[in-house]
C-alpha cells in the first residue's frame, strides 16, 4: 500500500478570458458608490469572456503549459469541474482531450456540484494517484460566472479556469488527510438548465456558506483534523474577496481565538490577489486563491494551508495541505501575471452590448469573429456542434 506516499498539486496553471471591466466602470453606470465594490465586496475588475470564448478555450489554455512541460505520458484520466456546462451530455473535457491531442486511453468525465466540484475533483485524483503512483490526473476547473444585468450579483461575476496535475511526489502541494465534510440541500444559489444566468438569494447564501464552514470544520475537528493555530492560513473560496475575510473572522470566533480585523487582513489579503482583479470564477476560485497565496509568499516550504471549497446548494469541503519544499520552482508567476495584464478593458456600453448579444440556439452555422487572445478558440456554431480551434501562435 502507498497510503503515506505524498500525493498532490504537482503544476498548477491558470487562464482567464480576454476582456476586463472594471468595477470604478460599473459604478458610474449602476449608481453604486465605488467603495462599496472595491471595500464592500473586495472586488476591483472582472474578466469577461469574447463572444469566441467558455469554459473550453480557458480550460485548454491553463492545460497546456502544463502538458507542454510533462507530456501526457503518466496521464490516464482528466476529470473537468464547472458549473456552466456547454452542453447536457458531452463532457466539456473530451474538447479539450481533443485540442491538447491526448492519447486515446485517457479517460474523461465531468463533474458538477456548483463550485465545489474542483475539490471533489481534486480528491477523486489524489485517491487515484495513491491507488497507482505512477499515473497523474489532469484537474480542470472552468466557469463563467454571470448573473442578470442589474443585479446585486452582477458586480461578482467573472472568469477563469485552474489546470492541476495530480502526481506523487508533488512539487507544490501534498494534500493532507483527513477531510471535512458538510452537505445540506439549500436553495441559495442554482441554474435551472433552461436559464444561463444563475438565480441567487444573496443574504441567504452568505449564511449558507457560514454554516457550511462550520460543519464542514467541526467534521474536520471530528476526524481528528488540526486546530486552527496550526494551520499557516486558509485559502478560502472566494464569490468575492470579502467573503474569505468574513469566513476567516467567522472561523476564528467559532474557535474561540482572538485575532482582530488586522490580523485577519494579514492572513488572508495574501489569499485574494487574483480573485479580486478576475471575480469570481467558481470552481477554479479556491484554487486562484491558493495560487495568489504561493506567488505572494516564498516562505512557505512545508506550511500547512488550509482550503475550504464551498458550492451552493451546498456541498462544503475543508481539508488541509503540505507545502512542498522549494515550491517557488515549479510556480507560473509571470505567466500568469501576463495573462491578467493582457486583458482589454471594456466600457460599459460594449460590456452591455456583448451580454445581450444573441445567443446561437438554432443549430445553423455561425461563424465567429476571432477576439480571443488565448491559444484556443470557439470558432463557429454548426450543426448544433460546438467547433474549436488551436490559434495558430503568430496570430
Ligand atoms: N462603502 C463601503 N461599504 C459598503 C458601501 C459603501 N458605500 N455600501 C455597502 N457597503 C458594504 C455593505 O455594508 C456590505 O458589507 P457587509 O456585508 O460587511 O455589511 C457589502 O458592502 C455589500 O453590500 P450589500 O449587502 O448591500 O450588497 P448587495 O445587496 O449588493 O449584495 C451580495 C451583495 C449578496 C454578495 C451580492 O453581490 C450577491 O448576491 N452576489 C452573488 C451571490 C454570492 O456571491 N454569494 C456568496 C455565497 S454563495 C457562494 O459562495 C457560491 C458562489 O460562488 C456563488
Amino acid at each position: 500500500m502507498t497510503a503515506d506516499l505524498p500525493v498532490g498539486i504537482h503544476d498548477l496553471a491558470l487562464r482567464t478570458s480576454s476582456l476586463v471591466l472594471t468595477h470604478a466602470e460599473l459604478a458610474q453606470h449602476t449608481g453604486a458608490d465605488v467603495v462599496k465594490y472595491h471595500e464592500g465586496i473586495g472586488q476591483r475588475s472582472m474578466s469577461v469572456p469574447t463572444a469566441d470564448e467558455d469554459i473550453v478555450t480557458m480550460a485548454a489554455d491553463a492545460a497546456a503549459p502544463i502538458i507542454e512541460l510533462h507530456g501526457t505520458d503518466r496521464i490516464r484520466t482528466l476529470l473537468f469541474a464547472t458549473e456552466t456546462s456547454i452542453d447536457q451530455s458531452k463532457a466539456a473535457g473530451v474538447y479539450v482531450h481533443s485540442l491538447l491531442d491526448f492519447p486515446p486511453y485517457v479517460r474523461v468525465v465531468e463533474l458538477k456540484q456548483a463550485c465545489y466540484g474542483a475539490t471533489a475533483a481534486l480528491q477523486f485524483a489524489t485517491a487515484l494517484v495513491h491507488q497507482d503512483p505512477a499515473q497523474q490526473v489532469l484537474v480542470l476547473a472552468s466557469d463563467v460566472a454571470r448573473y442578470d444585468l442589474d443585479s446585486p450579483g452582477e458586480a461578482t461575476q467573472g472568469a477563469a479556469a485552474a489546470a492541476m496535475l495530480v502526481s506523487a511526489d508533488p512539487a507544490i502541494l501534498a494534500i493532507n488527510t483527513p477531510s471535512g465534510l458538510f452537505t445540506q440541500d439549500v436553495m441559495d444559489f442554482w441554474r435551472p438548465n433552461y436559464r444561463s444566468t444563475a438565480v441567487v438569494d444573496g443574504k441567504k447564501s452568505l449564511y449558507a456558506y457560514l454554516q457550511a464552514l462550520d460543519g464542514a470544520w467541526k467534521d474536520y475537528q471530528a476526524h481528528g483534523g488540526l486546530p486552527l493555530d496550526e494551520i499557516h492560513t486558509v485559502c478560502y473560496h472566494q464569490p468575492f474577496t470579502r467573503m474569505a475575510f468574513k469566513a476567516h473572522q467567522h472561523l476564528l470566533g467559532e474557535t474561540g481565538t482572538q485575532a482582530d480585523a488586522a490580523a485577519v487582513d494579514h492572513a488572508i489579503a495574501p489569499t485574494t490577489g487574483y480573485n479580486e482583479i478576475i471575480g469570481n470564477s467558481y470552481t477554479a476560485s479556491t484554487y486562484l486563491a491558493l495560487a495568489a497565496l504561493l506567488e505572494a509568499d516564498d516562505t512557505l516550504d512545508g506550511q500547512t494551508v488550509g482550503l475550504f471549497s464551498y458550492g451552493s446548494g451546498s456541498v462544503a469541503e475543508f481539508f488541509t495541505g503540505q507545502v512542498a519544499p522549494g515550491y517557488q520552482a515549479a510556480l507560473r508567476t509571470d505567466d500568469h501575471r501576463s495573462v491578467v495584464d493582457r486583458r482589454r478593458p471594456l466600457d460599459y456600453d460594449t460590456y452591455r452590448q456583448l451580454r445581450m448579444a444573441p445567443t446561437h440556439t438554432n443549430g445553423a452555422h455561425h461563424t465567429l469573429p476571432h477576439h480571443a487572445q488565448g491559444a484556443f478558440r470557439l470558432a463557429a456554431l454548426r450543426d448544433h456542434q460546438r467547433i474549436y480551434e488551436a490559434v495558430p501562435a503568430t496570430t
